[in-house]
Parts: structure tokens; sequence; C-alpha cells
């Protein structure tokens, strides 16, 4: 952990370095290692494990896009074309209908009383970001599940959508890291 301030984290604070690893696990130049993460830290492991010899063969890594406005790494497309697409279930006689798209269109966030614009290529995470609306996050690519939130009204896309089941689905949970829409959208959070 690198900024365990304010948590109940009791084990190690820092980045990881060669003596870490070493301490942790010191025939690790014979071990297999699973490396997934931030870039810069992907970046600074793979340094340590060179210093420590660890053959390159033997570091297997799985690399998750940086947020929305980082590097985009030159294999990937920037765009990709959404995968799927979840409407907001209904909810009897209250249930809205989709929105028609706009070029402005807004969520709302019913929970913390708040409401911003919402750009077509934008994530409803980095919605609620940009108004201080606070949705828990980690991979922000579709995979963990921790930004699940019950979108009310709306339809949105979503390229990864990994981390819901299809009960989840069907019930209108979105992953907000990856949920995007044209059009108007009310999520409860
Ligand atoms: S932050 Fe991991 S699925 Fe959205």
């Amino acid at each position: 952990m690198s900024k365990a301030d304010g948590t109940d984290w009791t084990g190690p604070v820092g980045f990881i370095t060669p003596d870490f690893i070493v301490k942790c696990a010191p025939d690790i130049a014979e071990r297999r290692v699973h490396l997934c993460g931030p870039p810069a830290m992907m970046d600074a492991v793979k340094y340590a494990l060179a210093q420590l010899k660890v053959p390159p063969d033997q570091i297997k890594t799985e690399d998750f896009a940086p947020p929305k406005g980082g590097p985009v790494p030159a294999d990937e497309p920037e765009e990709p074309t959404p995968a799927s697409a979840v409407a907001a279930a209904p909810t009897g006689a209250g249930a809205a209908a989709v929105s028609a798209p706009s070029a402005q269109a807004t969520v709302e966030f019913s929970t913390s009383g708040k409401s911003g614009t919402l750009a077509p290529d934008q994530s409803v995470l980095e919605a609620a970001e940009a108004i201080g609306v606070v949705i828990d996050f980690e991979c922000r690519v579709g995979t963990c599940g921790r930004c699940k939130v019950p979108l009310s009204k709306g339809s949105v896309t979503m390229e990864v959508e990994d981390a819901l089941t299809a009960e989840e689905k069907a019930g209108g949970t979105i992953l907000a890291c990856q949920a995007k829409s044209p059009g108007n959208l009310v999520v409860a959070a």
C-alpha cells in the first residue's frame, strides 16, 4: 500500500522494491511472476525483477488501460466499438423511457443529489469525478466490479462488462467506469 493514511492497513507501506521482493520471496529468480497493476507500477516492478535476474519468460503480465486522458499504448485502439448495451431495468409504473440522444446529455446522481454533463465519450465514472460524486473504483477497465452502480433511467453501452452477472445486467446494474451514453441518465450514486 502506498497511501495507507486513514486506513486500517497494517502491512508494508511504500513501493515495491527489489529488497521488498527478496524479503517476500527469496527464491524469486526461480519463481513465475504474475504482474498486474497501473503502468508505472508494472514498469517499476519489471525493472526490479530484471535487477533480481528473474528471466523475462517467467514474468506473466496483464495490462490494464490507463484512465481517460492518460497515454494510450500504440497497439491499442483509442475508441473501441462498444460490445454491448444495457438499459435501466423497468421499475413498474414509474419506469422512464430511454432518453433520446442529445449533444449535451446530462447524468443525474440521485443519491448525492448532483447533476452534470455527460459527453458521448465520457464514462459515468468520469462524469461523477468531474462534479465530485464519489464512486468507488479500482481497475477502471470493467473487470473488478468495484464501480457497480444501479442505473435508474436511461441506457448505456459498456465496452467491457466482465464484472457483471447476467442477473445484474438484467436488473440494471452498470459498471460506472465503462458505461457511456449519448442520452440522459439517472444513476443511483
Ligand atoms: S473500476 Fe473495475 S469494473 Fe469499474
